[in-house]
Formats: structure tokens, C-alpha cells, sequence
């Protein structure tokens, strides 16, 4: 790495001291934005939380920040205090309704420079109605084009799939984050999220690049997280982010409370660790 100052070879799992990425400076102008797809279809590993609060902590450092919920459970519209069961319109009608305009859906957020584009379970019958139409695969990168000048990053809540819905958001974005919970079982099924991001990257979208690997749920008192941590490090290098996000109570927390981490409890180290990703990202230049 050419800033060795700044980015630390290893994080918890190695021993040095624990190096800080600069806090980003202020922008002058806005977009066009980094798209980030949050994905992995293994199921409560850290994709919504990641999404909330790593768009919270861009937010607070001056980045417009917009999140699509991807996902018919519409996590990441709860978790921000939207009722999107009560919305007539949402992802779902932009995606299956050409003419439709995502400016008109956007929803502002508690979080200042914080904007989602809710979903709900309307959502679920995309990915069967899709399957009929053309370019079926870029149905989301269609919806966002009119305001990727916008903002400075759009990130992407996915389902736990591989399926369809995915693909649109592998089409439409720039760059992939992995959250991958830090236990036993973490790496079945990376190898296929891996290939399905080849293929995209083959057939619909060659700009796609794996921006990184999040390790979740850490937890550095048991030697089982620490060596997971460290198999991870071992199997995918510089792709691993330093930072990594501990387990903790906090975060369900915040999900009840409809807030982000960051403002649900600003000085907790689960809000600090994910404005560190926010600032590592930064550094990398994967976003603004
Ligand atoms: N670092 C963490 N420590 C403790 N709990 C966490 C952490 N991150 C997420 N959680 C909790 O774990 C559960 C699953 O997290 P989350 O919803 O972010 O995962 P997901 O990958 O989006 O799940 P799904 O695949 O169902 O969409 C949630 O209850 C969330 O509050
Ligand atoms: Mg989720």
C-alpha cells in the first residue's frame, strides 16, 4: 500500500496498533454518484445495517447519500422509520413502470443528506413479472439514472439472493460491498456470489469491481471470530476491509428505535466503527 501511515496492514485480527483513516473533507459540489451494491445472498449477515449505517456516516461527513431498498422485506425502509406498507408507491413501481420517476418516491430521513427509495413486498413480484421484459437486467440502473448527478454515493440494499433482483443491482452499480458475518459457515457461498459478480462483470456491466469484504458480528474475545477474521484476511487479502464491525446489542437497538446507530447512540463504537468505513472508503477512493 502507498500510504502506509494511514492504512494499516491488519486489523484486529493481526496485532499492530490500530491506524485511522483521515476524516474526508468537505465537498463543493455533488455528484455524480458512486453506485454500491450491498450484497450477499446469505441471509442476516449485516447487508441492511451496513446499508443504513454506513449511509448515516457519509451523510454526517457532508456526502448527499442515497439508499435503495432493494429487498420485498423493506428492512432498510423500516430501520429508518419509513412505513413503506402504506406506500402506493415504491421501487417496485419504478421498476415496473418505465415512465415512472424516482425523484417522486424518494423519501427524506431523520439524517440530514440521508434519502431512500423505500420498498416493500409489492417488490417480490418483480422478480417474477420481469422476467418477460427487455434488458430485464438493467431495469434498476434505468430507475437511477436521473439522479446518479445528484448525489455522491447510492448504495444498494440487496436481498438474500442471487436472483434477479440482485443482478439489477450488480447491473446498475459501480462497485460491490460483501458484509460477511465473522463465524464458522461465512465463506459457503462466496465462492458463487464471487461468480455471479464475473458474470455480471462479463455480460451486463464491465465497470463492476468487489470494492471489499465487511467483516460483521465480530467478535474479538472469542479466538473463533479472531480466526475466522484471519481466514478471511488469508483468502482475500486487500479486498478485506480494515475496519470491521463488532457484535453488539446496539444495533437491533437502533433498528427499533428507526434510527441509524449514528444518531442513536453517536458515541457508541458501533456508530465510530462505521464511520471509520465511511472515512477507510474515502481514503480507498471508492467514493467522493
Ligand atoms: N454488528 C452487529 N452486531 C449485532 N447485531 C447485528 C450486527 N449487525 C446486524 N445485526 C443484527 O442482525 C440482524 C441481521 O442484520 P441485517 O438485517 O443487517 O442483515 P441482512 O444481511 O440485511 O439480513 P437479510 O439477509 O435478512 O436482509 C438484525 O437484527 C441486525 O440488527
Ligand atoms: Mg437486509
Amino acid at each position: 500500500m502507498a500510504q502506509p501511515t494511514l492504512i494499516s496492514a491488519d486489523g484486529p485480527a493481526g496485532s499492530s496498533a490500530p491506524v485511522d483513516f483521515p476524516v474526508p473533507p468537505p465537498l463543493t459540489s455533488h455528484g455524480p454518484a458512486r453506485i454500491i451494491a450491498m450484497a450477499n445472498q446469505k441471509g442476516g449477515v449485516g447487508k441492511t445495517t451496513t446499508t443504513i449505517n454506513l449511509g448515516a456516516a457519509l451523510a454526517e461527513y457532508g456526502r448527499r447519500v442515497l439508499l435503495v431498498d432493494f429487498d420485498p422485506q423493506g428492512a432498510a425502509s423500516a430501520g429508518l422509520g419509513i412505513n413503506a406498507n402504506e406506500l402506493d408507491r415504491t421501487i417496485y413501481t419504478l421498476i415496473m413502470q418505465p415512465r415512472s420517476d424516482v425523484r417522486e418516491i424518494i423519501e427524506e430521513t431523520s439524517v440530514p443528506g440521508l434519502h431512500v427509495v423505500p420498498a416493500n413486498i409489492d417488490l417480490s413480484a418483480a422478480e417474477v413479472q420481469l422476467v418477460n421484459e427487455v434488458a430485464r437486467e438493467q431495469a434498476l440502473a434505468r430507475v437511477l439514472r436521473p439522479v446518479v448527478d445528484s448525489y455522491d454515493v447510492i448504495l444498494i440494499d440487496c436481498q438474500p439472493s442471487l436472483g434477479l433482483l440482485t443482478v439489477n443491482a450488480l447491473s446498475a452499480a459501480h462497485g460491490v460491498i460483501i458484509p460477511l458475518e465473522a463465524e464458522f459457515f461465512a465463506l459457503r457461498g462466496v465462492a458463487l456470489l464471487m461468480e455471479t459478480i464475473e458474470k455480471v462483470c462479463d455480460r451486463l456491466n464491465p465497470r463492476l469491481v468487489l470494492d471489499g469484504i465487511l467483516a460483521t458480528m465480530y467478535d474479538g474475545r472469542t479466538l473463533h471470530s479472531r480466526e475466522v477474521l484471519a481466514r478471511v484476511r488469508e483468502g482475500f487479502g486487500a479486498k478485506v476491509f480494515d475496519t470491521v464491525i463488532s457484535r453488539t446489542v446496539k444495533f437491533p437497538d437502533a433498528s427499533v428505535a428507526t434510527e441509524p446507530i449514528t444518531s442513536y447512540a453517536p458515541s457508541h463504537s458501533g456508530a465510530e466503527a462505521y464511520r471509520r468505513l465511511a472515512r477507510e472508503l474515502v481514503a480507498r477512493g471508492d467514493v467522493a
